[in-house]
């Protein structure tokens, strides 16, 4: 889960609770809170900027707020459950707003708008507004309506409009490793997932629109670009000559861009891990070497119970093939644990499969059965427990796993770009290639600049190091 940081987004002085003539020539507050995945940080970026360029600025408490928007994640039933907590905590605030004459609009937008609907205003009935992700570019409109009518409105059409085409082009990054939809939707339909039904089918940008969009990043302060897709390997958008282009093509064309460090991109599908993409990891210098390829799974069987498309072998391999064009290429991968049917013998192979390749980030989580999707209405649900020490043994070989490879780096001199300040006093926090956050004292103006950088350190999660003069 992510919160943009209000000071990216220029801070205005936060009134005193209570109305006044002077708030009436105040700019309307937003409080945007982001959940899920990356391609919602990108979206609610995108919103963001929307709603600066009508007017609004952003405030870190919901008290202060005059619009509220929960960008949502189905993907899990935890993560969905969250939002109306927090829906019923705004439900509280509006009413204590309303008492003091301010009005506030409660908007739901991401999966849990699309995958619930009508569904959350009935259940939240302070709810205004219910969007869709493929609705932010009528966001403005949306608000105006509910504003105009005071009637709630729930959109989660699929009109097939570009909405990338109508939102506002990125002004300012937050940060110099921004993200980069550019891809949407999924055709896959894995039977435990809900993204095929909360993001529609797959739809690729052109890369013109996309190159269009990174220069703009690159211009704002971005020296690495994510580029983010569901399925973000079986991008297929039109590369002009009426010619699709590969996911390889455009990264040729994007490390043409001058001050363009680094390229990076997820999620990707084993399925679509094509030769031109596993030859580009060779070739191309700002593609860093990580990838993140989700697995699932190592048991054939529960495999394709997940139609996932790939047997544990083809993964294998395919893994063998990669290292062969990228031999430094650290992996990562998400795992489920308890999906219908799984047997101690499946979670082994699971296990059997992560010593076999060698991870160097991981995400594990237990089956969550999602409204709506096969998996959840298979016979063989496991029970809680079981889920529970079946990720508790795949997380300590995984932990091991991240453990050594970042207990490797010491010793090693990388480059590092530095993103932001940590907690400590001094410090900033940036990237090596292969991902791992490294901590090192520097000075603010290091901040998007790549520094040479010893490692002298590593934990679990990160590693700390000296920067070496240039
Ligand atoms: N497109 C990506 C991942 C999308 S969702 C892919 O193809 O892998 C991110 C991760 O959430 C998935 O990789 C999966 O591990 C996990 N996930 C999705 N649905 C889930 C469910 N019903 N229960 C538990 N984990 C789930
Ligand atoms: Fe979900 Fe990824 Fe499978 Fe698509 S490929 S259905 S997004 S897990
Ligand atoms: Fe969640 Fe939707 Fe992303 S379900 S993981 S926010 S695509």
């Amino acid at each position: 889960m992510t919160d943009l940081r209000a000071e990216d987004f220029l801070p205005p002085r936060e009134p005193e609770v209570g109305a006044s003539a002077a708030d009436a020539m105040a700019p309307k507050r937003v409080y945007l809170k982001t959940f899920g995945c990356q391609m919602n940080v990108y979206d609610s970026e995108r919103m963001m900027e929307a709603l600066i360029r009508d007017g609004y600025a952003m405030t870190e408490q919901p008290e202060h707020a005059d619009l509220v928007i929960l960008n949502t994640c189905h993907i899990r039933e935890k993560a969905a459950e969250k939002v109306y907590s927090d829906l019923g905590r705004l439900r509280d605030i509006k009413q204590q707003r309303s008492l003091n004459g301010r009005s506030t609009l409660i908007a739901v937008a991401g999966c849990v708008a699309q995958a619930e609907g009508h569904e959350i205003t009935r259940r939240q009935t302070a709810v205004d507004l219910v969007v869709g992700p493929q609705s932010y570019h009528r966001l403005g409109q949306l608000i105006g309506a509910v504003q105009a009518t005071g009637k709630p409105i729930v959109e989660t059409e699929f009109d097939g409009e570009d909405k990338f085409a109508q939102m506002p082009a990125p002004r300012r990054v937050a940060s110099p490793s921004a993200f980069l939809t550019i891809q949407e939707g999924c055709d896959k339909f894995c039977t435990f997932c809900v993204v095929p039904y909360t993001r529609g089918a797959e739809f690729s940008r052109s890369v013109a629109d996309i190159e269009r969009e990174a220069r703009a990043l690159v211009a704002g302060g971005a020296r690495e670009l994510t580029l983010l897709g569901q399925n973000v390997n079986a991008y297929h958008g039109d590369g002009g000559n009426s010619r699709p282009a590969s996911l390889a093509d455009l990264a040729r064309c994007l490390a043409d861009i001058d001050g363009l460090a680094r390229i990076r991109y997820m999620t990707s599908h084993p399925h679509d891990m094509s030769d031109d993409l596993i030859q580009a990891h060779g070739d191309i210098p700002q593609l860093m070497p990580f990838l993140h390829l989700p697995v699932q799974s190592g048991s054939d069987r529960i495999l394709a119970a997940m139609n996932r498309k790939h047997t544990s072998a083809d993964y294998v391999a395919l893994i063998a093939k990669i290292r062969a064009a990228r031999p430094d290429i650290a992996l990562s991968s998400d795992f489920i644990v308890g999906f219908p049917g799984e047997t101690d013998a499946d979670a082994e192979a699971t296990l059997d499969l992560v010593r076999a390749v060698g991870f160097a980030q991981t995400f594990s989580f237990k089956f969550s059965p999602r409204p709506g999707t096969p998996a959840s209405q298979l016979v063989g649900q496991v029970p809680e427990d079981t889920k529970t020490a079946r990720l508790l043994a795949l997380q300590a070989v995984l932990e091991e796993q991240q453990a050594a490879f970042n207990m490797a780096s010491v010793g090693t001199v990388v480059p590092v770009l530095f993103e932001r300040h940590g907690r400590e006093p001094g410090f900033l926090v940036g990237r090596t290639p292969h991902q791992q956050m490294v901590h090192a004292a520097a000075e603010p103006g290091d901040i998007g600049k790549i520094r040479t950088v010893a490692i002298a350190q590593a934990r679990q999660m990160s590693l700390r190091g000296v920067i070496q003069p240039a």
